[in-house]
């Protein structure tokens, strides 16, 4: 008989959870599950999603033992895979990530710049904590962690638990571009095998081959030159992620070697995004007038209704899929090849050994199995460098409580560079941050 699994969503009260449940559904015999935990502090959020839960997993999933709950012990133990999707200080901070640099005259964003450095020296001390619950209760659980900033995060838990190798940090990025490949291209996304180097939110396409082995590379690149881009759920999508996929055809057009992370935008172009960016109306704003609004509203109707049926759930396919095919892949020794956070040692040989770098890798039952990179070219060598500096910066201003090391992370941020802008967005983010933020020397 096939093994099922049992699965803990931490961040059950996350407006992703209702999209991620119904990839759960949706890819029931490629992943079967057994027993499903959700948890989250927030009890009042959860609750309202947990019973949205209920009513879907009884008409799509009902040979899934289900629950919700605020304790660890029935979060953590006795589970095969933990995915982690937790945003500490939820979007109210998230809202001050954006608006705080913005009003001094940076670039404010969730991951990038000095607002995923304040993001990441939150997320760090929870997942921590959440790291030492899971093992105390479970293991050998696979840890599947999305939490953002991934490249902040990756570094921090490779120096806290350099052993642990059932800590795998992913990003949805990388599967929302090649998706979004395959609409442009009119081919399915699934037979893509993509070469990518790069840090997280940070990184590009240098091949992408079809299941003949034909390089589709150039020919995106000329129809992103002639018709631009859109991701591959434009429909769904606000005007900001809109506009974001546009900038591609700009990046491709400046640095044509590869097909870049839409995240680059930030970084090749700060002057130009700031300019473009609202410093009263920021994306957290878009997120908590629209997405999590209409999630909320729409679970709580489900519950209400008794069905989900007729459910119209705001999701985002390659999310939910993505960390499913994942936990398939490594439960079942598929050896499928997914873009995914590892450490370095040698992958891109010119970049040092202990950077966490997002790469392709084969996943098996024995975790990730990167594919080789080789040398990178100069200037993506040096793009990834100072980033690569940035973040480890940070990690250490965290766990050393150093204002110092937090001026200079700032400083060799692309989206900063001027060490006194650098410092009056540190002063104010420290205020902002302080029931969050070690003591700063
Ligand atoms: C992408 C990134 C995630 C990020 C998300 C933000 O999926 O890979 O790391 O959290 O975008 O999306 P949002 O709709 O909340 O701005
Ligand atoms: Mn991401």
């Amino acid at each position: 008989m096939r093994r099922k699994f049992n699965v803990s969503i931490i961040g059950g009260g996350s407006t992703w959870t209702p999209g991620l449940l119904m990839s759960m559904c949706k890819m029931k015999d490629r992943f079967p599950i057994n027993k499903l935990t959700m948890y989250d502090i927030v009890e009042d959020r959860q609750k309202v999603i947990g019973e949205f839960a209920k009513v879907l997993l009884r008409e799509e999933y009902p040979e899934v033992n289900f629950s919700y709950t605020t304790s660890k012990e029935e979060a953590y133990k006795d589970v095969d895979f933990v995915f982690v999707q937790i945003r500490t200080g939820g979007y109210k901070m998230r809202e001050l990530d954006e608006k705080i640099p913005l009003s001094l005259g940076v670039i404010g964003q969730e991951t990038c710049g000095a607002g995923g450095f304040a993001y990441g020296l939150r997320s760090i001390g929870d997942m921590i904590e959440i790291i030492n619950d899971v093992r105390e209760y479970s293991k050998d659980a696979w840890i599947l962690n999305y939490t953002n900033p991934a490249a902040i995060v990756a570094e921090a838990l490779r120096r806290v638990f350099p052993d642990d190798k059932r800590i795998l940090n992913i990003c949805d990025q990388p599967v929302n571009l090649l998706r979004s490949y395959g609409r442009v291209l009119g081919r399915n996304a699934e037979e893509f095998e993509p070469v990518y180097f790069g840090l997280n939110h940070f990184g590009w396409f240098t091949n992408l081959y079809d299941g003949e082995g034909r390089d589709l590379l150039p020919e995106l690149k000329e129809i992103i030159n002639e018709r631009g881009f859109i991701p591959v759920d434009a429909e769904q999508r606000d005007k900001s992620w809109l506009d974001t996929y546009a900038m591609v055809k700009d990046m491709v057009k400046d640095f044509p070697d590869y097909l870049p992370n839409t995240y680059l935008q930030y970084y090749y172009y700060p002057d130009y995004k700031l300019s473009k960016l609202n410093p009263d109306y920021t994306r957290a704003n878009e997120v908590i007038n629209g997405r999590e609004k209409r999630v909320f509203e729409e679970c709580a109707r489900v519950a209400k209704a008794g069905t989900a049926k007729d459910c119209e759930m705001v999701h985002n396919d390659a999310h939910g899929e993505f960390i499913v095919e994942v936990a398939e892949s490594i439960a079942f020794n598929k050896g499928r090849i997914y873009i995914v956070i590892l450490e370095n040692n040698g992958i891109i040989s010119n970049i040092q050994e202990d950077a966490m770098v997002e790469v392709a890798a084969v996943l098996t039952a024995n975790g990730p199995r990167p594919l080789a990179v080789g040398k990178i070219g100069t200037f993506y060598k040096g793009m990834m460098e100072s980033q690569l500096a940035y973040e480890k910066l940070a990690v250490d201003a965290y766990f050393e409580g150093s204002y110092g090391k937090a001026l200079q992370a700032l400083t060799l941020n692309r989206t900063i560079v001027s060490a006194k802008k650098a410092r009056e967005v540190l002063n104010a983010l420290i205020e902002a941050n302080k029931d969050y933020w070690p003591e700063f020397k």
